[in-house]
């Protein structure tokens, strides 16, 4: 297997744990384990005797029961539990992809989406969005992508790196389109739960395709990926099997405290959802009127999803110099596009609850420079 270097994590893994202050990660607050604990008065005494043995490898029962009731119509049979998202990007293209397949891959994207694919030797195509339409997405272009051995499309909703969500229409069409020629939809649904108003929240394309696999996580909404656990969710049994058949070979099953704990967070998900969204709708309009007072700088589309957004960085100058100098000097921590092979461009985060302390650092460092 030939594979590119994972570029957003390589950066986020050369700063991350060393600059003060983050301005750009992609999962919201996080919880401590004594506080996951307090949610449920006996869970402290239950978790301290939970064995740490193997787990069934689609996923522990009681965690598959509580997912499964995150969606309307979905059995915990249609759930498979996997050892982080990232496992679940990983085993479904290589459980379900060979060359001669073609995949299409909305881009920009979390870069595992589009190199993990390219990884199995499948033909890889992608349907590009880019800042000039706003983001929008051009459903004759992916039209046109779409070749006789195309297999899978891979979507986003809502959306890494822009923070937006796909709008309800084109997401019907993209599933119309794809059930018309029998393709499976592979939906990154990380950031569901995480819109900005919750009427907007879109069904899972694992609800309303039969061949669709939705994948979720524990950590962006409920900030929790310290836990490292996702899941793959479909109607499509021989899908989910084969997800399972390559899974033997890359973890066997999940972790047993990571299991018990996510369980417990899901069955008092609102309290988490709530939490984080009301720290992302605190933190948004101070970070869009910082870019709309340095617009000589900055614009965007603001986000409506997730707490993640993706500006235009509006200078000649080359953007990955100017983050590595921001965090040099500055301690704050920005992701430059060029990891999304969107060079003019800053992925920004406001999930966190000291965002404004950052994004005052961030300011001042502006204000030294001019
Ligand atoms: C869109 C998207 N999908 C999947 C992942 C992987 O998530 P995890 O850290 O839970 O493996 C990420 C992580 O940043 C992401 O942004």
């Amino acid at each position: 297997m030939q594979i590119k270097p994972f570029r957003i994590e390589q950066y986020f893994g050369k700063y991350e744990f060393t600059a003060k202050y983050l301005l750009s990660s992609s999962d919201a607050e996080s919880h401590t384990i004594q506080e996951l604990l307090d949610l449920e008065p006996v869970s402290h005494e239950c978790f301290l005797k939970h064995r740490c043995g193997y787990t069934e490898s689609p996923g522990a029962p009681a965690l598959r029961e509580v997912i499964s009731g995150m969606y309307q119509g979905i059995r915990p049979d249609d759930i498979l539990v996997t050892a982080a998202t990232e496992e679940g990007i990983f085993v479904l293209y290589h459980a379900l992809l060979s060359p001669g397949d073609h995949v299409i891959v909305e881009t920009p994207c979390y870069e595992s989406a589009l190199e993990v694919a390219r990884s199995t030797g499948a033909q890889v195509s992608e349907w590009r969005r880019c800042y000039e339409n706003g983001w929008a997405h051009d459903l004759a272009a992916l039209e046109r992508l779409i070749q006789p051995n195309t297999k899978i499309i891979y979507v986003n909703t809502p959306h890494n790196p822009t923070g937006l969500l796909m709008s309800a229409s084109v997401f019907q069409q993209v599933t119309k389109l794809a059930a018309s020629r029998g393709i499976i939809v592979f939906c990154d649904e990380v950031y569901r739960e995480l819109e900005h108003d919750p009427a907007s929240r879109l069904p899972a394309a694992c609800e309303i395709y039969d061949r669709a696999v939705s994948l979720g996580s524990m950590s962006k909404t409920y900030g929790l990926p310290g836990l490292r656990l996702g899941w793959l969710v479909s109607k499509d049994a021989e899908i989910l099997q084969r997800c399972l058949e390559f899974k033997y070979y890359t973890t066997i099953c999940s972790s047993a405290p990571s299991e018990f704990l996510s369980a417990l967070a899901l069955r008092h998900r609102e309290v988490l959802v709530q939490r984080n969204r009301e720290i992302v709708l605190r933190n948004l309009p101070l970070l869009d009127s910082f870019l709309c007072q340095h617009s000589i700088l900055f614009e965007w589309v603001k986000p409506n999803a997730s707490p993640i957004g993706f500006a235009r960085f509006k200078p000649q100058g080359d953007v990955l110099s100017f983050c590595e100098d921001v965090v040099k000097n500055a301690g704050v921590l920005l992701l430059p596009g060029t990891v999304y092979d969107q060079p003019h461009h800053i992925r920004f985060g406001y999930g966190r609850k000291n965002m404004p302390e950052a994004l005052a650092r961030f300011s001042a460092y502006l204000d030294s420079c001019s």
